[in-house]
């Protein structure tokens, strides 16, 4: 069960029908239990307007912007539509929160750093290398002189779930290897994973505290790519016969990816003391969910 603070701001969820949104609505709802989430069709960032939700006559003090194209592809494909969504409107979206006395709260994501070092710090200059970094880091640019500095940008590595089937990280790792399939993964791909309810707790901490900055939200550890296969491999007990240990350059991606965008939670840490959910434990339980499904057949290949 998910711990969150009697004093939880009242939150709007902003893509409430998203991966992350729709754990968030859920789980909020535990204590505003007539919370309202939305979808595109309630605020389309391509044209905003945060009026008509009547959030301060319902007493929201805050609004989770989940909603944004967040494909690394689809962002350099259509640079013009994700930046419409990803930026100008969210900058517009933040803009009228900020009118109505509404605190919002921004997500980013590690990609805002150029992925050469890893173990970037909360306050690390942004260096993003790929469109949808730039997108982010723009906002994070942006929010501070818009909001006054009444907002907080949580920026996330990677958020996996232990939900059977929803595609996660490591779900989607997992239903390969049940399936006989091959798993190409990186060995220099770095970063660090965390627990989508982690997320959530720490989130609430962090808005129940009344912290504002960036904040880097994930767990100090990192690991690549295909440390995490192999660990699962072996929680399944499949060996190592369906990785295939590969470098990012070699999956000849239309763009490049970061290498290791790993971040130090070092602010996090003196704000609280938490303690991540342990990325074995979470391999151990999805490999479970999906060992009884096992299969002998290879058959195609993922990355
Ligand atoms: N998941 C991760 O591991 C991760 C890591 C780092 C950062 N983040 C950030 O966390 C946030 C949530 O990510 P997520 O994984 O939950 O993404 P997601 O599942 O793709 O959810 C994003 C939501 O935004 C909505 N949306 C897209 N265009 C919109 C528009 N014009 N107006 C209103 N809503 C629109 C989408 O609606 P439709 O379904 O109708 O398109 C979708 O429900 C994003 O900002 C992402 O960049 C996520």
């Amino acid at each position: 069960m998910i711990k969150l603070q009697n004093n939880l701001p009242k939150t709007v969820i902003i893509g409430a029908g998203g991966y992350i949104g729709r754990h968030f609505l859920n789980t909020y709802r535990q204590i505003y239990s007539d919370l309202i989430g939305t979808t595109r069709v309630e605020l389309d960032l391509l044209n905003p307007d945060v009026r008509r939700l009547r959030l301060p006559e319902n007493t929201y003090k805050e609004a989770l912007i989940l909603a944004a194209i967040p494909y690394v592809d689809r962002c350099e494909l259509e640079q013009a539509l994700s930046w419409k969504v990803n930026v100008t409107g969210t900058i517009e979206l933040i803009r009228q929160l900020t009118d109505e006395g509404i605190k919002p709260i921004f997500t980013s994501s590690d990609y805002v750093f150029g992925g050469n070092a890893g173990g970037y710090k909360d306050n690390s200059p942004l260096c993003p290398n790929t469109e949808y970094g730039r997108q982010k880091a723009e906002v994070e640019l942006r929010i501070g002189e818009i909001t006054q500095g009444k907002y907080l940008i949580l920026r996330f590595s990677k958020v996996y779930s232990h939900v059977k089937g929803d595609g996660s990280l490591i779900d989607a790792m997992a239903s390969n290897f049940a399936q006989g399939r091959t798993v190409r993964a990186a060995y220099d791909q770095m970063f660090c994973p965390a627990y989508i309810d982690d997320v959530i707790e720490v989130a609430a901490f962090l808005q129940s505290s009344g912290i504002t900055g960036a904040v880097n939200l994930c767990p100090s550890k990192s690991i690549s790519r295909y440390e995490i296969a192999r660990a699962l491999a072996e929680k399944m007990g499949i060996g190592d016969a369906l990785i295939e240990k590969i470098s990012l350059d070699d999956l000849g991606l239309c763009v490049k990816r970061p290498k290791n965008t790993s971040m130090s939670n070092d602010r996090l840490t003196e704000l609280m003391s938490y303690a991540f959910t342990d990325l074995d434990n979470s391999l151990e339980i999805v490999g479970r969910l999906w060992a009884a499904e096992k299969k002998d057949v290879k058959n195609a290949i993922i990355c």
